[in-house]
């Protein structure tokens, strides 16, 4: 970057899978590399930000210059989250957040049991990280992702509307989940902007030339 679009600027970025324990040796989670997350972390930190990752299991090193905080569950992401989110200008939640954690988990390892033996789990929530920040009052700015594998369309805007979010975006998650590429769509109020598909630094680097374009319109204006 030329020029320092987010000089002075507090980003907090999430990245990364979340594991939500089943026993001491099994968990369920999303398909997810981290690399776009870290990509965006390592742009806003290029671009002058001070920069907080917090990460969930990946096989990532931290980017220059950007601190990192290492969660396993989506409700460790959420409490660390809720901690750090005052004094953040801009919130950038790409982590593939599990959406249930297990409700009943093992203190030991299951044992099968034999042929018609199965394993019931009990699946609850996890807390909505990105809603419940956009939803603080003088909370961050807000960017949501959205990995859907069809009806991108509809439902990107429909997530960017029920979780209150002036930036949304979108991308197929066969195109993007565990890829070295993106080809993102950024939903906001005035409509849809397809942008081409880029290896992810490069689709960090756009991405983060579109936020700075907003902010500073917002705050010079
Ligand atoms: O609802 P969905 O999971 O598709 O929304 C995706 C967006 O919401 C992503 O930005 C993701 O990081 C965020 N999210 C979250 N907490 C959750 C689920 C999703 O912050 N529990």
């Amino acid at each position: 970057f030329q020029d320092k679009s987010l000089a002075g600027r507090q980003i907090l970025v999430t990245a990364g899978p979340t594991q939500e324990d089943i026993d001491p040796v099994r968990y369920i989670s999303n398909r997810s590399s981290g690399k776009m997350g870290y990509a965006i972390a390592r742009a806003a930190w290029e671009a002058g930000a001070r920069v907080t990752l917090v990460s969930g299991p990946t096989a990532l090193e931290a980017p220059y210059g950007v601190e990192r905080i290492n969660v396993k569950s989506g409700r460790q992401m959420h409490a660390h989250v809720m901690q750090l989110v005052p004094g953040q200008d801009i919130f950038i939640s790409v982590a593939a957040v599990a959406d249930w954690h297990v409700s009943n988990t093992h203190p030991q390892k299951v044992k099968k049991t034999g042929a018609q033996g199965g394993l019931d789990l009990a699946l609850s929530e996890n807390p909505d990280i990105l809603a419940e920040v956009a939803a603080l009052p003088n909370g961050p700015w807000c960017v949501g992702f959205a990995a859907e594998t069809e009806n991108l369309h509809d439902y990107a805007e429909a997530k960017r509307k029920r979780k209150n979010i002036p930036l949304l975006v979108g991308n197929l998650a066969q195109e993007t989940m565990e890829s070295d590429q993106s080809r993102m769509v950024l939903f906001d109020e005035q409509g849809n902007h397809p942008l081409p598909l880029l290896d992810k630094p490069a689709a960090a680097r756009r991405l983060i030339v579109e936020i700075a374009n907003r902010i500073n319109h917002l705050t010079s204006s």
